[in-house]
């Protein structure tokens, strides 16, 4: 949520700054704004909307400085408008501040700054910084840099929430300072260049050494030094890391969004992430199997589509292994007075590993002596630096805002996970663990299967996309995925989507139902088949149109009794999900592509949400 970029060297700013920008573009982009350090002090262009407005707004200028911070808005404080983007100034122009997060105490300090004469310009949160640095550095006469970066501490420790920070000073150039505390900030070591970013992809193009800042760090980055500081602004250590090759972001790769490159991609990326596990099953996820005999209770926790991964494996836990397990919304398990059981194993699933709510239900956990186990797909995010353990899911970058194969990949991750705890608690024996193990190994040719209904998925958006309402309906590993399927759907397409355990309908969500309304069904030949034949009967009668997602030995069953069927591959019935929600994100695809919707970067939503 929001997107920082900062570099200093040897070139022009300008063009480093908006390449690294767009890179960053999913995090956010309501408005966009580069600072940049010209010999006769700093020059800020910011404008609404995406960074090739921003670009074609640079273009009317002649910027000249090599070093710049620049950011992409995802609107916290202020709604987007040219005023409200980053970034922010203080009264006199001299201060440049880029931020990502939320500044909880901002209108205190704010009527105290107004109160001492500095005038606002925006309705952002943000804009205080600017105006308490200006109140330190007022009478400072020389030792700019020094002051600069003693300025910089005593404000970040006046500020309470979150922040990840970009500053510049006009009497300190060629200098950056940044700092974070819950929001996430890295270096990039170049030669005679560095750079900051709220994650690699801001600088990776440039430089493959990244330094990631830990919670109240500052630092201070010039062309050929970066030093970081602890919040007494003692210098400290850090570890320069080699990014690995190949998991940037590599284009479209000919396919027209982002979101179906990616949907195609699950083949591979469930079969990576299935070979990272099962290549050494026993130590894939760090933690021991003796460690693993002695749980006694597991919590999965995540946001959106991760969470419904966590819900889809509370049902292969509880299967497989007999230990009691609860998946539960990071925001909610935050802030509420939960049990906390000796031996519970705490799992955070997140694709980015810099979900706020996660990060805190994370710091809950870790209080509570838990044992933690992150599954992310971002190297060296956050979730992935606090947990005792992590495994990394092998999607390479998702950059969509729709989650996709991220989610599939979690899937793969988390029930090897499930069947390593069922061996270890004694649940299982090794036989039936090689038999589960063998049966997802397989899953990869039933994903391409699934991926390959595209055509048939298409014709029946075309038929469906001008509907208002949609309903999805499943039971047991199927129910998390009537909520995924709704989720994407309501996500991509601004249409109402709702799902639900099909047995609940009848308790309420019935009354939503009229006539030519579609009901997705998501419904294998399982041993819960004939329960949601039931619901289809039950919706048809009140005039809905069923569309039954099956495999081909429930497609035998149904005998035309639906009015529309996506038929997919036999799998066993726990792993359905897997093929499942392919056809649910390719129905939500090609829904909102025929409503000609911003598919990549939905409206009011981020990539990653960083604040609260
Ligand atoms: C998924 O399509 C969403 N954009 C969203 O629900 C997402 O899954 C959620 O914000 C969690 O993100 P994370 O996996 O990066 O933690």
């Amino acid at each position: 949520m929001c997107g920082i970029v900062g570099y200093t060297g040897r070139k022009e700013s300008a063009p480093i700054l908006i390449a690294g920008l767009k890179a960053l573009e999913y995090r956010g982009y309501d408005s966009a704004g580069l600072a940049v350090e010209e010999k006769d002090g700093i020059k800020i262009v910011k404008s609404v909307g995406k960074v090739s407005a921003l670009k074609s707004e640079v273009s009317n200028y002649t910027l000249h400085g090599t070093t710049g911070i620049a950011h992409t808005r995802w609107a916290t404080h202020g709604k987007p408008s040219t005023i409200n983007s980053h970034p922010h100034s203080d009264c006199l122009g001299e201060i440049a501040v880029v931020h990502n997060g939320i500044i909880e105490n901002y209108q205190a300090l704010k009527d105290e700054l107004i109160k001492k004469g500095h005038t606002f310009k925006s309705e952002t949160d943000t804009e205080v910084i600017a105006h308490l640095l200006e109140e330190k550095l007022k009478s400072v006469n020389s030792d700019y840099e020094n002051e600069f970066l003693k300025a910089a501490a005593e404000v970040t420790k006046m500020l309470e929430g979150s922040y990840a920070l970009g500053l510049l000073w006009k009497k300190a150039p060629n200098m950056i300072i940044g700092s974070r505390v819950k929001s996430p900030l890295v270096c990039g070591a170049g030669e005679n260049e560095n750079f900051l970013g709220s994650d690699v992809s801001a600088f990776n193009q440039w430089t493959r050494n990244a330094i990631y800042l830990d919670d109240y760090d500052i630092v201070v980055l010039k062309e050929n030094e970066i030093k970081i500081y602890d919040r007494q602004l003692h210098e400290k250590y850090y570890n320069i890391i080699e990014l690995e090759q190949g998991l940037e972001q590599s284009g479209k790769n000919g396919y027209e969004h982002y979101m179906l490159k990616e949907i195609n991609e699950q083949p591979f990326t469930v079969r990576s992430t299935i070979e990272a596990v099962l290549k050494d099953i026993n130590t894939a996820f760090g933690i021991t199997k003796d460690e693993l005999k002695n749980i006694k209770n597991i919590l999965m926790i995540g946001c959106g589509t991760a969470y419904h991964a966590t819900m889809v494996a509370k049902y292969w836990v509880e299967e497989f292994c007999n230990i009691p397990c609860q998946a539960e919304y990071a925001s909610e398990y935050k802030y509420r007075k939960a049990a906390m059981p000796d031996e519970t194993l705490a799992v955070f699933v997140s694709q980015s590993g810099e979900t706020a709510d996660t990060v805190s239900a994370l710091e809950k956990a870790r209080a509570a002596g838990f044992k933690t186990l992150s599954i992310c797909n971002v190297f060296g995010s956050t979730l992935a630096r606090m947990s005792d353990h992590t495994f990394y899911t092998k999607c390479g970058s998702e950059i969509s805002v729709a989650s996709t194969k991220a989610f599939t990949a979690q899937l793969a991750a988390l029930f090897s996970l499930s069947v390593l705890i069922a061996e270890s608690a004694g649940s299982i024996s090794t036989e039936k663990k090689g038999r589960l193990l063998n049966e997802l190994a397989k899953l990869p040719v039933a994903i391409e299967t699934a991926v390959s209904e595209d055509g048939s998925i298409s014709k029946l958006a075309e038929k469906y996309y001008k509907e208002k309402t949609f309903v999805f309906l499943g039971r047991n590993v199927n129910y998390p995925i009537a909520l995924e399927g709704a989720l994407k759907l309501k996500e991509i397409t601004y249409l109402q989507a709702e799902g639900f355990p099909a047995g609940e309908i009848k308790h309420g969500p019935i009354a939503l139902i009229n006539t030519d309304m579609p009901v997705i069904s998501i419904m294998p030949a399982d041993s819960l088949y004939d329960k949601m034949v039931n619901a289809c009967e039950e919706v048809m009668a009140r005039g809905a149109k069923a569309i039954a997602v099956t495999d081909e030995k429930g497609y035998k069953l149904l005998e035309n009794r639906v009015e529309d069927v996506i038929v997919l591959p036999n799998v066993e019935e726990y792993l359905f999900p897997f093929i499942s929600v392919i056809a649910l994100q390719l129905f939500a695809y090609r829904i909102a592509k025929l409503n000609n919707r911003e598919i990549d970067q939905p409206r009011n939503l981020a990539k990653s949400v960083t604040v609260e």
